[in-house]
């Protein structure tokens, strides 16, 4: 059954009319053979409305993507009714754009593979009702998809990488450390206890106007905070990194977030100047915050890959760390998580920045990696519901914590 939720609109489908006139629209014959599986990958968890048709082989043959950032941040974050008229506008478009582009005919398809968990309930529910009717309509399997795992397993499309590995995902919408043994098979290891590292910057850099500045103003709020930062001097602040009695992998960002509005409204005190004006520190802060971070991530990365070796979990030599989601494409952290493989003899990974972000790739990819292990493959899509809150595998989290690992101390120099 789906889930009854009015608001989420997974009941407003798209009319028959309007699915038998988009595949009508496929009416070329290619005359090539397809050898391999192809997956139709569709992606509406948040604010990205994405689509991509990926082979066996990680070819990727079409992709398109309509990226609704611009319009969130006029208005300062996503608004969920904003984003699904957004999602439900561009869907068929962006569907259609990717399997064009890909030259494969939908008839063609090997399965749809549709991100329901997690995410904002009513973007969701854009993705899959519009998945459901071209299932319907084609007569193919139909392989839901968990956008983490999505996440986790893209670094296989474009690497050699054997289970198991280490995964860090770090975005705006994400924290979390998770041991990735199988296609469908992970150990979580820690997440954040409240926001995502993303949201903290996002929310930093709104509180310093940043959106204002010349240099920053078509800037996402992480990408604004990592540019000034490198004007800035980190040691101007004295912010101490967030939980460093708890001997866990879990993450806490809000409490750094509350401690920067505090020193913000001191700083425009005695710089004299209004709330929305840009502070002369701005840069300073910039350059602490990013440092901050950077080290409570190595920090908590550090401890999650001396668990699993202590464990047998991952290898003693070789074992690999894979970081993703948009704040992975930050060079700080980067290096911060450099300083923490290098010393652990681990091998650090990241996947192109376009496929660290949210895309139709690697839901395509994840279809494709289901397919060949025979996990997850729907025929009949009575049931299905998309699940806005899911959590990533076995929580061995506590486990975690109660090893207490004490994280040898490295000499951040970034
Ligand atoms: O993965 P993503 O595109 O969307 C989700 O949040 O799922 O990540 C966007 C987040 C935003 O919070 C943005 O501020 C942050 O990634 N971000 C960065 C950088 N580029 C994007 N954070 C730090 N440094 C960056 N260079
Ligand atoms: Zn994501």
């Amino acid at each position: 059954m789906l889930i009854l939720n009015k608001t989420a609109g997974v009941f407003s489908k798209p009319s028959k009319r309007k699915i038998y006139e988009f595949l009508r629209s496929f009416n070329f014959h290619p005359g090539k053979q397809f050898l391999h599986k192809l997956v139709l990958g569709i992606e509406t968890s948040c604010d990205d409305t994405a689509a991509a048709v990926v082979d066996e082989t990680g070819n990727v043959l079409g992709e398109a993507i309509h990226s609704q950032t611009e319009v969130h941040l006029k208005t300062g974050g996503i608004i969920p009714p904003v984003a699904q008229q957004l999602h439900r506008e561009n869907i068929q478009r962006i569907v259609q754009e990717a399997l064009f582009a890909s030259q494969v005919s939908p008839s063609e398809l090997s399965a749809i593979a549709t991100t329901v968990k997690p995410g904002l309930a009513l973007s969701l529910g854009v993705g899959l009702s519009f998945s459901l009717q071209l299932v319907d309509q084609l007569k193919k399997p139909f392989i839901p998809i968990h956008h983490m795992e999505a996440h986790a397993l893209t670094i296989r499309l474009t690497n050699k990488v054997e289970f198991p590995f280490l995964v860090l995902l770090i975005s705006g919408g994400h924290c979390l450390l998770a041991l990735v043994r199988g296609v469908s098979d992970f150990l979580l290891l820690g997440k954040s206890l409240d926001i995502a590292p993303g949201d903290m910057l996002d929310k930093v850099a709104r509180r310093l106007s940043l959106i204002k500045h010349p240099e920053c103003s078509t800037m996402s709020g992480g990408k604004a905070i990592e540019h000034l930062a490198k004007q800035g001097n980190k040691l101007h602040f004295d912010l101490k990194p967030p939980m460093q009695r708890a001997k866990n992998c879990d993450f806490s960002f809000s409490g750094l977030q509350h401690i920067l509005d505090r020193i913000i409204m001191q700083k425009e005190k005695e710089e004299g100047i209004e709330k929305g004006q840009i502070l002369s520190s701005a840069a300073d802060i910039a350059a602490a915050v990013q440092h901050t971070t950077a080290c409570h991530i190595a920090k908590r990365t550090h401890r999650a890959i001396l668990f699993c070796k202590q464990r047998g979990l991952l290898c003693q030599s070789n074992a690999v760390l894979v970081v993703s989601g948009g704040v992975a494409s930050n060079l700080y952290i980067r290096k911060a998580l450099e300083i923490v493989t290098n010393a652990t003899q681990c091998t650090l990974l990241c996947p192109p920045p376009k496929l660290c972000t949210d895309n139709g790739i690697m839901i395509a990819w994840n279809g494709i990696e289901r397919l060949r292990a025979g996990l997850g493959i729907l025929h009949d899509t009575e049931g299905i519901r998309y699940e806005p809150k899911c959590p990533l595998g076995v929580d061995i989290s506590k486990e975690v914590g109660e090893a207490a690992i004490k994280v040898p101390r490295l000499k951040m120099k970034i």
